[in-house]
């Protein structure tokens, strides 16, 4: 097999497309994207030597699901981040079709990554491998192939993205994977050096204890603990993206979602025991696979691909890029309930500052910003109410209260997005709304009331678009300050 074209290949699709790319007023400010082609899962999520490192799904041939590399980016502050070359290639016999996700472990002064190669045989069918990687430097990788050759008995070869963490001396991961009956499940190893790895069990799954249909295949698990910051009880979470949940009202309108169980962890009869329902993480458009990591500030980080898989009829498909990741997040539990809340960093970046209070009834141009931070408090209400930005003739991104459904709205139908439906979400009798907006060229980052509703979706309004407009059918009090990005 003649694997020395695949680097070849990248180097000058990079250099045939990166003009285009550059060129398009979509382009992210704060926001990883690739820089021509497309890029999906955010991978290896980590800190190693004093930096955040992101790895994350790239074909930088084109904007179809091929080729995975997983491309590389390191940053101080988590805004600012700067490409290293290509970490991972599928120019190997385990990872011929695509190096597919994983994540990242610091053990011993070395960044391992953990990831699933993607071959398929001669005759088509799909085959996958547990691989690893090391690196002393943190930027060249040394390939370990495969670590785990083979699955369970009762599983189909969609088995991938292993999600990594040591305790007690111990490594484990967590699989997804999908049994032969074809339903998704997630699956526990453990390893005791590494490199030689044993399976545990399935640990959860559709079909499995409490839950019943639940999808045909689950990918991209995450598990971690949390401690409750009021009262002290130390939470179990289980994130995973499940394939195939048919919608039900407000819920699971993307094509694919991601979502979170509270449970426990048992490690010694390989469970784990579920204690809440299922949450949607992200109300939004845009979200999926998301990883998360731990920092050496203590937070739990959590990143997504702002895309979901198999809706892809972007509109910067004709300039040759497609999709980014989300804004880092940090994750807390708060009296038994998760919030997602933005990350300090994002003061850093606020440059000059508009204000506006006051009541308004019908609409008022409040000022205007392209890329921006904007935070509004509204009181007082009878009626709907919200906000339009990136307005301009025939956009607009509108985030409304419906008053007698109680529910907040995020509506993209003005703008060049193909996929026009409203996404929701049911807030109850609130007297305040509080929310915090983060506007880059293409996308919206929404965190309701303290971070416990998030909705991330990706806009493409027409070049300029720049109103911010407060509006309410009937009368709201208002505050809001706005931070254009510096
Ligand atoms: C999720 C996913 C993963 C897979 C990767 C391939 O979006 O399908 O399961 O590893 O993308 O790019």
């Amino acid at each position: 097999m003649d694997f020395t074209k695949v680097k070849e290949n990248e180097e000058r699709a990079i250099l045939e497309k990166k003009e285009i790319v550059e060129k398009d007023f979509w382009r992210q400010k704060y926001h990883i994207q690739g820089i021509v082609g497309l890029i999906n899962d955010p991978n290896g999520f980590s800190q190693f030597k004093g930096k955040y490192h992101m790895f994350y799904q790239w074909n930088p041939l084109g904007t179809d699901h091929k080729n995975k590399t997983w491309a590389h980016s390191v940053s101080n502050d988590l805004l600012h981040w700067k490409r290293l070359k290509t970490a991972l290639r599928p120019d190997t016999r385990y990872s011929k079709d695509g190096v597919y996700s994983g994540s990242a472990i610091v053990d011993d002064e070395k960044l391992y990554l953990f990831y699933t190669g993607n071959v398929k045989d001669s005759d088509g069918n799909r085959e996958s491998y547990q691989c690893l990687a090391v690196s002393s430097d943190g930027e060249n990788f040394e390939r370990w192939e495969p670590s785990i050759v083979n699955q369970p008995d009762g599983y189909t070869r969609h088995i991938r993205d292993p999600k990594i963490w040591k305790k007690d001396g111990k490594f484990y991961a967590v699989i997804g994977i999908q049994s032969e009956d074809l339903e998704g499940k997630a699956v526990l190893y453990s390893s005791e050096n590494i490199k030689d790895w044993k399976f545990e069990g399935e640990i959860a799954g559709a079909n499995h204890g409490k839950i019943k249909d639940f999808g045909f295949m689950w990918e991209c698990p995450d598990y971690f603990q949390l401690k409750d910051e009021k009262t002290g009880e130390i939470k179990d979470l289980l994130v995973f993206s499940p394939q195939g949940l048919e919608p039900e009202g407000d819920l699971y309108n993307n094509k694919y979602q991601t979502g979170y169980l509270f449970g426990k962890l048992d490690y010694k009869n390989p469970e784990f025991e579920i204690s809440s329902n299922f949450v949607e993480i992200d109300r939004g458009n845009d979200f999926y696979a998301p990883q998360s990591m731990e920092d050496d500030k203590g937070r739990r980080l959590i990143v997504g691909w702002m895309g979901i898989p198999e809706e892809e009829d972007f509109p910067t498909v004709k300039k040759e890029w497609l999709h980014c990741l989300t804004l880092p997040r940090e994750l807390k539990v708060i009296d038994g309930k998760l919030y997602q809340v933005p990350i300090n960093e994002m003061e850093s970046i606020r440059g000059e500052k508009i204000e506006f209070s006051g009541k308004v009834t019908g609409e008022v141009k409040v000022g205007t910003g392209v890329t921006y931070e904007l935070k509004a408090k509204f009181t007082d209400f009878n009626s709907d109410f919200g906000l339009k930005l990136r307005t301009g003739k025939s956009s607009e991104t509108v985030l409304k209260f419906d008053y007698n459904d109680k529910k907040f709205v995020l509506d993209r139908t003005k703008g060049e997005q193909p996929d026009k439906r409203l996404r929701k979400v049911y807030l109850g009798d609130i007297s305040e709304l509080e929310l915090t907006v983060f506007v880059d060229s293409s996308s919206i980052e929404v965190f309701i009331n303290g971070g416990q509703e998030v909705f991330s979706s990706r806009i493409f309004p027409e070049k300029d678009a720049n109103g911010i407009i407060v509006f309410a059918d009937k009368d709201v009090n208002v505050e809001i300050q706005k931070w254009e990005w510096k």
